[in-house]
Formats: C-alpha cells, sequence, structure tokens
C-alpha cells in the first residue's frame, strides 16, 4: 500500500516537470513582481536534422530553418502561452530558443505555471552590460588611421579590398546614422525592440562607436571602409540589455544573414542563454564575433556567451601589444581556451554621437571585438567561399604572439609554445598575413 502511494505520487512529480530556479523563487516573495523566461528544452537539433534542409543554402535555408523552427516551438509553446494569457501576462515567444519572456509575474502565477505538465525550467531573464570600460576624451577630426587599425594591419589589405561585399551585423546600443564615417555605409536594415524607433539611433554611443571601428570611412578609424552596416538595438540607453531584447536582435539577425555579427556585450560567465542564437547564425552561415568581458586581469573572468562553444571570442590589448588589464581571461567554466584571439581595444578613437564630425575614445573588449569584426569582413570579401572554420584557422595560424606575462601563463596555456593561452587566444590578429599577402 506504502509502495503503491510513493509510485503514484513520484509519477505526479515527474508529469508536474516545471522546475522554479530558487533566485525567480526569491524574487517573487512578499508579493514583489519579476519578469521571468519560461525555458523548454532546446529543438535545434530535432529542426536541424530535418531532411527539408539539407539540399538548401543561403537565404532558402534561412528561410526553411525559420519556418520549422516556428512549426515546433508554437507547438511546444501552445499550452503554455495560453496559461500565460489566462493569468493576464504578457510575453514574448521566442523559436530561435524555444522559451517564452514574460513580464511582472507573481507567486501566484510562478507556483500556477509550473504545475503545468511538461520538462521546463521558470527563471529569471539573463541581464547582459556592453562590454566597455570608459569613455575618456572627445577629439576633434584627425589624419592618419587609428592605431588599432595600423597594428592589425588593415592598410594593407585595403589595395585587394577594403570590404566591399560583405555586409557587417551589430546588436548594441544602435547607430547614429548621421555620423560622417558611416552615413554612405549603411546597408538599409534597422530593427528597435526596446524602443520602437523606425530608423537607426543611438543614444549611448557605444554601438556608433563600435560600427565605426569595423566600418568606419573617416577619420582613419575603420577596418573595412568598403562593407556595409546593419543593427539591431539590443542594448538600452544606459547599455544594458535583457534576454528578451537580445533575443528579438538574435531572430532578426538570422533573417538578414549577414557575413558576421559583433556582440560587444555579455554577462556573468558559464550562461547558456544565447547558445541556440548561436548555433542558428553557425548553420546560416553568420560569423558570431562576442566581446570576452572587462573582468581580468585574474584567471577565469570570461563573460558570456563570450565564454560559449562556436563563436569567436575577443580579448584587448593596448598599443604595445600587451594584454589590457581588464581584458577578462580564461579558461571557459568546461575548461575551453578563452578568448580564441585578441585586438586592440584600449584607447581606441571612433565616431562619436555629439555631431556628425565627433570622435571619443574608448576602453574595453568591445572595441576589440569590432576589429576583428572588421577583419573578417576584409578576409570574407576577399575569399566570400571561406567558412568560419577557414576564417578561424587563418586569423589563429597567422596571429602575432607577444610575450605572455607569468601571471598569464598562469591561466592555462599550451605548454609547447605558449599560446594558445587564456589570455591573448591564439594571439594578436594580422589580417594581412591572415590573408597570405
Ligand atoms: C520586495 O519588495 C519590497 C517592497 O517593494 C522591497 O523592499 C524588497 O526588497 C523586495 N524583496 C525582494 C526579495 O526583492
Ligand atoms: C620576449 O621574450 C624573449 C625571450 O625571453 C626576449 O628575448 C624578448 O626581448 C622579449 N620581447 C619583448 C618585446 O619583451
Ligand atoms: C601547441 O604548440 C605546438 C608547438 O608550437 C604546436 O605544434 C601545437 O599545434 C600547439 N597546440 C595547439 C592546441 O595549438
Amino acid at each position: 500500500m506504502w509502495k503503491l502511494n510513493f509510485l503514484l505520487l513520484s509519477q505526479l512529480l515527474t508529469a508536474h516537470g516545471g522546475t522554479i530556479s530558487p533566485s525567480l523563487l526569491s524574487k517573487v516573495q512578499n508579493g514583489n513582481k519579476s519578469d521571468a523566461i519560461l525555458e523548454l528544452p532546446s529543438i535545434f537539433e530535432n529542426v536541424m536534422s530535418n531532411p527539408a534542409l539539407s539540399l538548401l543554402s543561403g537565404m532558402a535555408k534561412v528561410n526553411m530553418m525559420t519556418t520549422l523552427f516556428k512549426e515546433a516551438t508554437s507547438v511546444s509553446q501552445a499550452p503554455f502561452l495560453s496559461a500565460i494569457s489566462g493569468l493576464g501576462i504578457s510575453s514574448t515567444p521566442f523559436w530561435i530558443s524555444n522559451d517564452i519572456a514574460m513580464k511582472d509575474v507573481d507567486l501566484n502565477a510562478v507556483q500556477s505555471l509550473a504545475a503545468l505538465p511538461g520538462v521546463f525550467t521558470l527563471r529569471e531573464p539573463v541581464k547582459v552590460r556592453m562590454s566597455k570600460i570608459n569613455d575618456v576624451n572627445r577629439f576633434a577630426r584627425q589624419s592618419g588611421t587609428q592605431w588599432g587599425v595600423t597594428k592589425i594591419q588593415a592598410p594593407s589589405v585595403w589595395s585587394r579590398s577594403k570590404g566591399a561585399g560583405s555586409v557587417v551585423a551589430s546588436i548594441d546600443t544602435g547607430a547614429y546614422k548621421e555620423h560622417e564615417s558611416i552615413r554612405d555605409n549603411y546597408g538599409g536594415k534597422w530593427y528597435d525592440p526596446i524602443y520602437g524607433k523606425t530608423a537607426p539611433d543611438d543614444r549611448q554611443g557605444h554601438g556608433t562607436h563600435t560600427i565605426g571601428t569595423m566600418v568606419g570611412r573617416s577619420n582613419g578609424i575603420g577596418v573595412a571602409p568598403d562593407a556595409k552596416w546593419i543593427a539591431c538595438r539590443g542594448l538600452d540607453n544606459s547599455g544594458s540589455g535583457s534576454e528578451s531584447w537580445l533575443k528579438s536582435c538574435g531572430q532578426w539577425v538570422l533573417q538578414q544573414r549577414p557575413t558576421v555579427c559583433c556582440n560587444s556585450w555579455g554577462g556573468g560567465g558559464g550562461q547558456t542563454f544565447y547558445n541556440d542564437v548561436v548555433k542558428s547564425w553557425r548553420a546560416a552561415g553568420i560569423i558570431p564575433v562576442f566581446a570576452n568581458g572587462n573582468a581580468g586581469s585574474d584567471c577565469r573572468t570570461a563573460g558570456s556567451p563570450g565564454d560559449q562553444p562556436n563563436l569567436i571570442s575577443v580579448g584587448s590589448t593596448d598599443s604595445d601589444d600587451q594584454m589590457s588589464y581588464f581584458s577578462s581571461r580564461g579558461p571557459s567554466p568546461t575548461g575551453a581556451i578563452k578568448p580564441e584571439i585578441s585586438a586592440p581595444g584600449g584607447n581606441i578613437v571612433s565616431a562619436g554621437i555629439s555631431s556628425p564630425t565627433s570622435y571619443t575614445s574608448k576602453s574595453g573588449t568591445s572595441m576589440a571585438t569590432p576589429h576583428v569584426v572588421g577583419a573578417i569582413a576584409l578576409m570574407k570579401a576577399v575569399n566570400p567561399g571561406w567558412t568560419y572554420d577557414n576564417v578561424l584557422s587563418a586569423l589563429s595560424k597567422t596571429a602575432d604572439r607577444p610575450n605572455v606575462s607569468s601571471n598569464d601563463l598562469g591561466c592555462g596555456r599550451n605548454t609547447s609554445s605558449n599560446y594558445p593561452n587564456n589570455a591573448y587566444g591564439f594571439g594578436r590578429i594580422n589580417v594581412k598575413k591572415a590573408l597570405g599577402m
């Protein structure tokens, strides 16, 4: 009799599979409300194994992926969406990651959702920040090429290509499209899930600065001045991003199918919330590049998504090729070398937002990341057939390898050559050498 009851009880418990994360549960005590994510099991591998995808490529593949993602998630999310709307909660479902973002849920709502049958988790949304540490000076126009662009030897590639044909996507605080450096190579695509503006806009300045470094055409700030840029605003005017905005941008970027996507933002390490977005981009041929974070110089300080697999994460160097003290070091929580690669990120001059001819200096792995994105735009313009693996391998094998400090060697390295290591990754990029020039 006792045994039978025990069996019934355990069956009930497994049928009611919703898990509530302890931090969400404590947040909604005392009548408080919190935004929350209802996370269902990933459908990524299942969708990608569909034979309908096997013969497709390019936009046809992206369109079919989108259709299949929407079909699979609308089935698995339907009972949850109807319960959520029955509770009067406003929500946004995501097909790229099979989860649902909800606004202002209370304890009662959390508990009634957790009682629904199925395997799922209710948790707090991830919050991220732009990966920038400071704004220093404002500069007037200058002549010549900025030090970071010169250091990675981009000007030596310009006789061959300045990036025409490549499209860089930015997920950041937006874009000041009127700036003299970027107004003529806007690719005409913009999405703003935060403020709903229908034309590019940036009240923070971080996004505009990173776009200037990728593709700016004036003041010597841009690595690939003939590439086009498109942008999604996933960080607000204070430089913070919610999981929901970033996933909205992730879905949008997939459907634009740019050459490469710049993500100069991140949060605490060991978080997997963006992994399905990154996998979808990779399946579509989009190269994901992320800041490794500014929590250095201790070991094991890489932020997410930068510390996750399937992407190129970027550390920051200064004009003497020393590792920036702030640049987050690896390894990742699973022991992988992080970052993959490094690039100039200290005292980088790029486009400002105070006037169409303004320039400012900023530091951070946020500033290193767009140097790598610009370099990839050049590499793909010269070799359109290169895959993610081709690009990462060329950057890695040809990177310059400065001496590594003993502290940084202590974070872990290839014992036979010191490279790759958990400060520079494979080294500081050199796009001229990566193109065999
Ligand atoms: C809940 O709300 C009260 C009053 O607004 C606030 O003082 C308290 O810190 C909140 N508790 C939590 C756990 O957020
Ligand atoms: C790098 O290390 C080598 C070997 O210890 C040394 O000879 C060289 O001077 C160092 N280079 C720099 C730039 O410090
Ligand atoms: C480690 O260094 C050795 C010697 O330079 C090299 O042959 C090997 O490929 C490196 N391993 C990795 C994982 O890069």
